[in-house]
């Protein structure tokens, strides 16, 4: 059995990451903490949990987590995993960090759109980006996973098939993304309370939200090619889910069945992902609280438009069913342990 830790338990990536691990037939959670003053039992924060996990969630010590674990999720705001990383790693156990601390690799991009100085930079190089579909080789022996960003997940799993397949303008990439209000987290913050999201629909961070210069990194990897990209985030009224729409210009002519064998093709052996039939486009429903990611593909002949809609729940595959992706391919458990 792993033994593993969550810091970041209370809040809703830490909640998810509790309920997927329950189901995990080759995990046992020996450790839980959060931002908490006096020490509580899970199942208090979460009733749900009653009767099927009886640990404490607590402030966190060092030393009783290393004791304690074989591996850590950090389910923290960003700035916080930086001070637990170094401390973990030299321990030699290992950290799936869901925080954007060790995501981008150039440390000034990631203090321009953080707003606060990068302490551990040495760990940043060391960092696996961990978007299984693309760096599987690379996840199985980290030490260190950062686990991509929601919108980024999304993004990037709907483009790199193109960008690889070299059939799509680099220039001009459109991505619209509409996000449930569980994005944001589960701290308390005025323009996320039910009468300001209830039904109401609008557009925040244009061209400055922090998940931008995610996707240009990862897809200029992929394009081996410094890349641009225009992306406005949209906070939807739903709890949970991101849809994209992305908007695509082709370089030579083809069929919306020509790019969906394409696609098919790419992501042949992907347990998580699913290209729709032609004239199908994907619906939260359909992926919310699941580790799937569906994209649905449409070509316009005349206009030489390529638009891709992608789908997945951003507490799942965009944050801890995707960490959980990641542990078991670090472990060789079978991937979808826990997840379907
Ligand atoms: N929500 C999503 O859809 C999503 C998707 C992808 C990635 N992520 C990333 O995952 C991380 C967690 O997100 P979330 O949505 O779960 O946020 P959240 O609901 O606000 O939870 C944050 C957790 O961190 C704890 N915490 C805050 N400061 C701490 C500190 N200094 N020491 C120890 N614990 C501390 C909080 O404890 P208290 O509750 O006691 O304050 C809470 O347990 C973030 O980095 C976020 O960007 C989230």
């Amino acid at each position: 059995m792993l033994n593993v830790g969550i810091i970041g338990a209370s809040g809703y990536a830490g909640e998810e990451l509790i309920e997927i691990l329950l189901r995990h037939g080759s995990v046992r959670i020996t450790y839980l903490a959060a931002k908490i003053d006096k020490p509580d039992n899970i199942t208090k924060i979460f009733p749900k949990f009653k009767g099927r996990i009886d640990l404490p969630c607590e402030e966190p010590q060092l030393n009783k987590l290393l004791s304690r674990c074989d591996l850590v999720f950090l389910a923290l705001p960003h700035t916080q995993s930086m001070y637990w990383v170094p401390r973990i790693l030299e321990a030699g156990k290992k950290v799936i960090d869901l925080s954007a601390d060790y995501r981008l690799k150039n440390i000034s991009v990631y203090e321009a759109f953080y707003k606060t100085a990068h302490t551990d930079k040495a760990n940043v190089k060391k960092a696996v980006y961990g978007l299984p579909e693309l760096y599987r080789q690379e996840i199985r022996s980290a030490d260190l996973i950062a686990n991509p960003g929601c919108y980024p997940t999304a993004a990037i799993l709907a483009i790199a098939p193109a960008l690889v397949g070299d059939f799509i303008e680099r220039d001009c990439i459109f991505i619209d993304a509409k996000s449930g209000a569980s994005g944001a987290g589960r701290k308390i913050i005025q323009e996320l309370t039910f009468t300001e999201v209830n039904e109401n629909l609008k557009a925040y961070k244009i061209n400055t939200h922090q998940h931008m210069p995610e996707i240009e990194q990862e897809l200029s990897k992929i394009a081996h090619h410094l890349l641009k990209i225009n992306f406005v985030p949209h906070l939807l009224a739903v709890n949970r889910g991101i849809l994209e729409t992305i908007y695509l210009k082709l370089k030579r002519p083809l069929t919306s069945k020509q790019v969906i064998d394409i696609y098919q093709r790419f992501y042949k052996k992907e347990p998580f992902i699913r290209i729709l039939e032609e004239g199908n486009n994907p619906q939260l429903k359909d992926v919310i609280y699941t580790n799937f990611c569906d994209l649905g593909i449409n070509v316009d002949k005349d206009r030489r438009a390529l638009v891709l809609v992608c789908a997945i729940d951003n507490l799942q595959k965009g944050a801890s069913g995707q960490a959980v992706q990641n542990m078991n391919i670090m472990y060789g458990f079978s991937e979808t342990e826990g997840l379907l």
